[in-house]
């Protein structure tokens, strides 16, 4: 009987063409192909695609800024993203570009065939617009005083220094990001795909196994808020393809980006003999389809993706695969602490299956951050990769070399042993298949500690000054010789260059997952060539040192008229000594300080309570550098219900004074104050 050949389709998330890639796309990137190499070397018919998305208004002004267009700018990004994923050995069957006429054909097609399915409404809206800059502008480029707490400087949709939530126009003295003109409200028709039509089709589908459960009950609470219209338009000027029928709309960046799938897999197939769109996508389709993601997309692809699919003809993936955020050393990337680290630059000191070594290590199939921690990263590569699985080879190849011209002897001496080996292929296999990559590692490194502990036992070095031993030293050292072939040959997804020149000091052709296990008894061998070396922790330090990044001055779009404190700040309305009283005052020393990822404003604070610690979030960040604070005294409000921020839960808040900007102070004691101490 014979099994039909899976055909599988793999994509990666399509970088934008608006920055460089770093360590966080590495993961998801290093991930999918682990699992595609795994396929295409169990000789599944495996294609894995992905592209730059290219659209949007960020890339458009950043090719302004820069003077160029933006066909120039993403070409240029697009090189650069591909030297960095070939430089970590990410081997994409096709890496195209979401600006492309595929692209636009199939942008189009799905969007004319969900207008004569009757689920796109079009309706006039009301936004903020630029009228300097003459652009409708998203929230992300608005920034005003926040109408809770008065914080200047705040992002349009929520206020760093408070956690509050508004819209845009809700700002006091919004001014636009970009050019620093007042925002006036304008209204223009808007384009909404009616996600809410697809409720029923996404509850089946998200719990279909699709998701894995975590990601699933996520979705389900979504369901359950109910589903809203999907905005997929915006006005001109805009990077991107033209809605048709339209003058002056274009398809929003997230509508066309996923569609980018397709485009850049039908690419691959108009130049590819026997590889057909339609077997991949048609309704009903056998091949298998999966979108390795990470957990900040969801939406865009457990709902917004499927439902776009089911309404234009074409079939939903099989599975979304969903992976969590990098931290290093415990913390979010920072690019103040040098651990935003750019894919180029740890290019230029560290070798790339260092990093895939250590993230398959360590992955498993679900949502949770993976921590790269440095120390551990050099430690565990060094003791699994260096001492045990290449120590295996240098052990015994001498011995073959020296002593046997580089033969391998005719039988093997320990069936079991090798038998062992063998027989762990199918659980080994079933790991990588369900993404369970460091179970995966876990058993073949278990495996490589027995392989080392038979060449201890054996002590081939002491036979060979025995000549009457050494036809037992060809066989020891061919055990081992045998038994290193079925380890690089199991992580030969993972290390793909060291299990080439392995497989060239084996002088074997490259290996299927089927001729891993496959012995090498009376078989010729190359002289042994050191296969990888130690991670040296100067190049880390290194690496960090150049990753270390100063933090841009926060952007600051208009320069309000110079008014002293009092014009800002009126006298706030009488109040009771009761509620003054309420406000638990206490001294805290701030322990630790250190900026956040992402925040123009807000530093993250450790207090000492005097027995207890706090996290608190301060709107202090251009008036300090956070060394100068640790150490130091200050008040704060310590009884003020914790509150969810952006960035984490604030327990509390710190007394500070100051107009704002640059120009804020913490409050301080005096000296003999003490953590805990109560203001009286
Ligand atoms: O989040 C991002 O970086 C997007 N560029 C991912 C797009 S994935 C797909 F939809 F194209
Ligand atoms: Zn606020």
């Amino acid at each position: 009987m014979t099994t039909q050949q899976r055909k599988i389709l793999v994509t990666s998330a399509l970088p934008t063409a608006n920055g460089p890639i770093h360590l966080g796309h590495m993961l998801e990137h290093i991930q999918t192909d682990i699992w595609v190499r795994f396929q295409k070397m169990s000789e599944r018919n495996c294609t894995y695609v992905c592209a730059d998305d290219t659209h949007g208004t960020a890339i458009m002004l950043k090719a302004e800024e820069q003077g160029i267009s933006p066909e120039q700018l993403i070409e240029q990004v697009s090189a650069d993203h591909q030297r960095d994923f070939s430089g970590f050995l990410i081997e994409f069957d096709n890496y195209y570009s979401t600006h492309s006429e595929e692209n636009r054909y199939f942008s189009e097609l799905n969007y004319n065939r969900c207008v004569e399915a009757g689920h796109i409404d079009v309706r006039e809206i009301t936004q903020l617009y630029d009228p300097k800059k003459q652009l409708f502008l998203a929230d992300r480029f608005i920034k005003g005083t926040c109408p809770r707490c008065k914080a200047e400087d705040q992002y349009g949709d929520n206020c760093e220094a408070c956690g509050g939530i508004y819209t845009p126009s809700e700002l006091i003295n919004p001014v636009s990001a970009i050019s620093g003109a007042t925002p006036v409200e304008k209204q223009s028709s808007h384009y909404f795909f009616k996600l809410p039509d697809f409720e029923e089709m996404l509850r089946k589908w998200t719990r279909s196994g699709t998701v894995n459960e975590g990601v699933a009950n996520k979705l389900q609470e979504w369901l359950d808020q109910g589903l809203q219209d999907w905005d997929i338009s915006r006005d001109a000027p805009y990077f991107g393809f033209k809605i048709p029928g339209t003058e002056d709309k274009y398809f929003y960046v997230w509508l066309d980006a996923p569609i980018g799938y397709l485009a850049s897999f039908k690419n691959l197939c108009d130049r590819t003999d026997g590889l057909e769109f339609d077997d991949y996508w048609k309704p009903g389709s056998e091949a298998e389809v999966y979108h390795f993601i990470g957990k900040d997309i969801v939406n865009f692809h457990a709902l917004f993706w499927p439902a776009m699919l089911s309404c234009s003809g074409f079939r939903t993936p099989t599975a979304v695969n969903v992976h969590g955020f990098v931290t290093v050393n415990g913390q979010k990337m920072s690019k103040s602490r040098g651990t935003f680290i750019m894919a180029k630059t740890y290019l230029e000191h560290l070798n790339p299956e260092y990093l895939r070594y250590y993230f398959a290590a360590k992955l498993g199939s679900g949502i949770d951050d993976f921590d790269l921690n440095l120390e551990d990263f050099a430690q565990r590569v060094n003791s699994d990769v260096v001492g045990k699985l290449v120590n295996i080879a240098s052990r015994c190849a001498g011995f073959i070399r020296k002593k046997f011209d580089n033969q391998l002897a005719a039988q093997c001496a320990e069936p079991a042993l090798l038998a062992q080996f063998t027989e762990a292929s199918s659980s080994i296999s079933a790991l990588y298949e369900a993404r369970e990559f460091g179970k995966a590692v876990r058993e073949i490194m278990a495996l490589a500690d027995n392989a080392n502990r038979y060449i201890d036992e054996k002590k081939p070095w002491i036979m060979a000054k025995d000549e009457a031993k050494l036809a037992e030293v060809q066989e020891v050292c061919s055990v081992g010789i045998n038994l290193f072939k079925i380890l690089i040959g199991y992580l030969k997804p993972v290390l793909p260059h060291t299990a080439t020149q392995a497989e060239q000091f084996l002088n074997i052709e490259p290996m299927t997952w089927d001729a891993i296990c496959q012995p090498l008894l009376g078989h010729q061998i190359n002289t042994f060539k050191p296969l990888m070396v130690r991670v040296e922790t100067d190049k880390i330090e290194a690496m960090v040192a150049a990753s270390v990044q100063s933090t841009p001055a926060p952007v600051k779009p208009k320069e309000s008229a110079a008014k002293g404190p009092l014009q800002t700040d009126p006298i706030a309305d009488e109040i009771d000594f009761d509620d003054f009283i309420k406000v638990d005052l206490r001294v805290a020393k701030i322990i630790n300080a250190e900026h956040i990822e992402g925040a123009d404003r807000l530093l993250k604070l450790t207090l000492d309570l005097g027995g207890e610690t706090r996290t608190v979030f301060a709107g202090i960040k251009a008036s300090y550098q956070p060394e100068e604070l640790i150490g130091r005294h200050t008040v704060m409000a310590a009884n003020l219900k914790p509150r969810k921020m952006k960035f984490g839960v604030s327990e509390g808040m710190v007394l500070a004074a100051g107009p704002g900007g640059k120009e804020i102070w913490i409050v301080g004691p005096d000296e003999g104050a003490v953590p805990g101490m109560r203001i009286k």
